[in-house]
């Protein structure tokens, strides 16, 4: 393929894909098997690769993601993020339209709408790009996450159709499905790590990630609901939407016109039944005037238009006795009230426990025992206490005070600056700590011996086998034959006896062996150190190569790493320097864990850059730092983190901090991009 038929491919491949996704993703529609489609996107990515200069900047392989936002720069909103009224009462609702007729004095239609339960996000568009994406904040300006925006595939890089403003902003919400929602706990869950307790959460959470390759996986969607803009080139609120809609935005197709009070609450209570059924959350209705021309007329107060109200669902609740609270304390220690309560039923389901989150909740609500107590079941898996009802309390009644000391291992608990939780310190000899630090270090994402799994690790650890990760491996057959425990169930669970029997003991055996050609980054992830995820882990461990250097590195060098932020570099160091953890890793190391990477990854694909180092800075497009450090390592080259007189060569991306280009020219270390560093390892 020649140049100009590479440019004619990658230009037929961007609309095609760019259509494929409006099909499957806005409409619901797909023209093509999922097969056809990532083959085309993979042949797209692999030209954009050899002919970087012919990508288009609103290419749909933005939608793969892989830049990096290390901070979310601040923007200010063209025009201030409103929030709306909101109201749970009928009445408020017949007194909106009551006002509303008394000042606009004429027939009004108003537009019904689902009010997404997500986050608030405003789009920027001009010439038919999208520019620019940015959360709410306080109102007045929020956050940048136009690099993580743009990889949800229901939102349009590119318009189509015609008659689209020269630039305007569309405001919507992005929400988490409930199907990607459940997939992402599952995922998190098996990690060990605490999973969302909505969906709102995690749509918020994925949003401020600073690896945007990553908020691809989350499958995140957005609905927009409202076009901002100095001169829109429709009367009413309503055409404006249905024309976003054949520019590419996804518009719900439950959007309706209504003339009166009475079509108003029919809308509101059809949703208060149908909303169970829909593949997302939504906790509302708006309701909106339809006329621009009138919206102008009534105006705004300080916070909110008067042109349009929320009517916000009530949750379903149900009113119970407490019973008890139990302390429940868990891997990293944190502290959990949960209380027991007398079963009631709620939303379908029998519900027996809830959750009082910490101790803050639980001052807040005033709960005592013996206290009568409403329960909700809104977006959260687990139901929460809502409030006490204070005519059914008991006389003399005591209230619930929140433990001072482990209710596992009695020692005195501790609070961070700042944090809401409780938790026990003492990591290394607390029970439920140590047994939910074995049951990670197992886990499928970490070292991986599923021989171990269901129950297994609490038999080794109540026959006093296991204590440290590190015990594993002094395991043997005559230690484990024959070891056994009865577990009863629960619920439709039936009761169990979990034995070790030969097979049983060969398979453990044999996981434990097969755990130590794990790659080092997984290992990192296995310890279980505060804040050091599976992706955290990751980037530690290919910066770094080896747990010693890590343990070398000062404060700053951890912090250079992309999304390592302080909190992450505190606990690391404060982990590293305890001696149990000391003794663990080089019990590991002992045992033949890999606490460095070996074999492939120490391989170098040349030495073009023997002797230079290179400081990477600001954002580059399709590739992430990480990588490109990797990139500089593999071709011989050294990274470091600030400039200085010794350095090579600054390689410079967009956004990079004006102090580092200064430096630069000062002390005239060459400036290059990506382009002629890619031109250098070529070999
Ligand atoms: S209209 C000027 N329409 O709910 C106000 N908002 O509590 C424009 N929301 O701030 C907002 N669904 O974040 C509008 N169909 C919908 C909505 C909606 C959800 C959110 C939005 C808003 C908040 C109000």
């Amino acid at each position: 393929m020649d140049r100009a038929q590479a440019l004619l491919r990658i230009e037929e491949l961007s609309g095609e894909i760019s259509k494929h996704n409006y099909q499957y993703y806005v409409l619901s529609r797909p023209l093509v098997s999922d097969y056809q489609f990532d083959l085309m996107l993979d042949e797209l990515i692999s030209l954009e690769k050899e002919y970087p200069e012919f990508r288009f900047p609103g290419s749909p392989t933005l939608h793969v993601g892989g830049g990096i936002t290390k901070e979310f720069r601040q923007v200010v909103h063209k025009y201030p993020m409103m929030s709306l009224g909101n109201t749970y009462s009928v009445q408020d609702v017949n007194d909106f339209e009551e006002r509303i007729h008394k000042l606009i004095g004429e027939d009004i239609e108003y537009v019904c709408e689902l009010k997404f339960d997500g986050v608030a996000i405003g789009l920027t568009y001009r010439d038919g790009r999208l520019v620019q994406a940015v959360t709410r904040g306080d109102g007045i300006q929020g956050d940048d996450v136009t690099l993580n925006v743009e990889t949800i595939r229901s939102i349009p890089l590119k318009l189509q159709g015609a008659g689209y403003p020269a630039e305007f902003e569309i405001r919507g919400e992005i929400i988490l499905p409930h199907s990607s929602f459940e997939a992402l706990n599952l995922q998190k869950e098996e990690e060990g790590e605490e999973p969302f307790a909505n969906p709102r959460n995690a749509a918020s959470g994925s949003l401020k990630m600073q690896d945007s390759a990553e908020v691809a996986k989350r499958k995140l969607d957005c609905f927009l609901y409202y076009l901002q803009g100095d001169s829109l080139p429709f009367p009413t609120h309503y055409e404006s939407l249905q024309a976003a809609r054949k520019w590419g935005f996804k518009v719900s197709d439950f959007i309706v016109k209504c003339k009166t009070i009475d079509d108003i609450f029919d809308y509101i209570d059809t949703w208060d039944t149908a909303r169970k059924e829909l593949p997302f959350d939504i906790d509302g209705v708006v309701i909106k005037v339809n006329s621009f021309a009138q919206q102008e007329q009534l105006g705004f107060t300080a916070k909110s238009p008067r042109w349009a109200i929320a009517y916000k669902f009530k949750a379903e609740e149900a009113s119970t006795q407490l019973l008890s609270v139990d302390f429940q304390v868990g891997r990293t220690g944190t502290v959990t009230p949960v209380a027991n309560l007398r079963p009631v039923l709620l939303a379908g389901t029998v519900v027996k426990r809830a959750t009082l989150h910490n101790a803050d909740v639980i001052a807040a609500l005033d709960v005592r025992y013996g206290d009568t107590i409403f329960v909700e079941k809104g977006g959260e898996i687990i139901p929460k206490i809502t409030a006490v009802d204070l005519s059914l309390r008991p006389e003399n009644s005591k209230p619930l005070e929140f433990p001072t000391v482990c209710p596992e291992c009695g020692s005195p608990l501790v609070r961070n600056e700042g944090e809401a939780a409780w938790f026990c310190p003492n990591e290394t000899a607390c029970p439920p700590q140590i047994k939910g630090k074995l049951e990670h270090f197992i886990c499928r994402k970490a070292m991986n011996i599923d021989s171990l799994g269901e129950g297994k690790i609490e038999i080794l650890f109540d026959n006093g086998l296991v204590h440290s990760p590190a015990d594993l491996y002094e395991l043997n057959f005559e230690k484990l034959i024959g070891l056994e425990k009865a577990y009863k169930g629960e619920g439709d669970k039936k009761d169990r006896i979990v034995k070790f029997r030969d097979k049983t003991v060969i398979n453990i055996l044999k996981g434990i062996e097969a755990s130590k050609t794990v790659p080092f980054d997984r290992v990192l992830f296995a310890l279980g150190i505060r804040y050091v995820g599976e992706t955290v882990a990751k980037k530690l461990a290919r910066h770094f190569g080896s747990f010693d250097k890590l343990r070398m590195a000062e404060p700053a060098e951890l912090t250079d790493v992309e999304e390592i932020g302080g909190k992450i570099a505190q606990s690391l160091l404060s982990w590293m320097q305890m001696l149990p953890n000391i003794e663990l890793v080089e019990n590991l190391r002992k045992h033949g864990v890999q606490m460095a990477f070996t074999g492939l990854h120490n391989i170098l694909k040349s030495n073009s850059l023997e002797g230079m180092s290179f400081v990477v800075s600001g954002v580059f497009e399709g590739v992430s730092r990480d990588e490109i450090k990797k990139t500089i390592e593999e071709h011989g080259g050294k990274n470091v983190s600030s400039v200085s007189a010794r350095t090579s060569f600054l390689l410079a991306g967009t956004g990079m901090g004006p102090e580092k280009r200064r430096k630069a020219e000062t002390l005239g270390v060459k400036m290059i991009s990506l382009d002629e560093f890619y031109k250098m390892i070529e070999v």
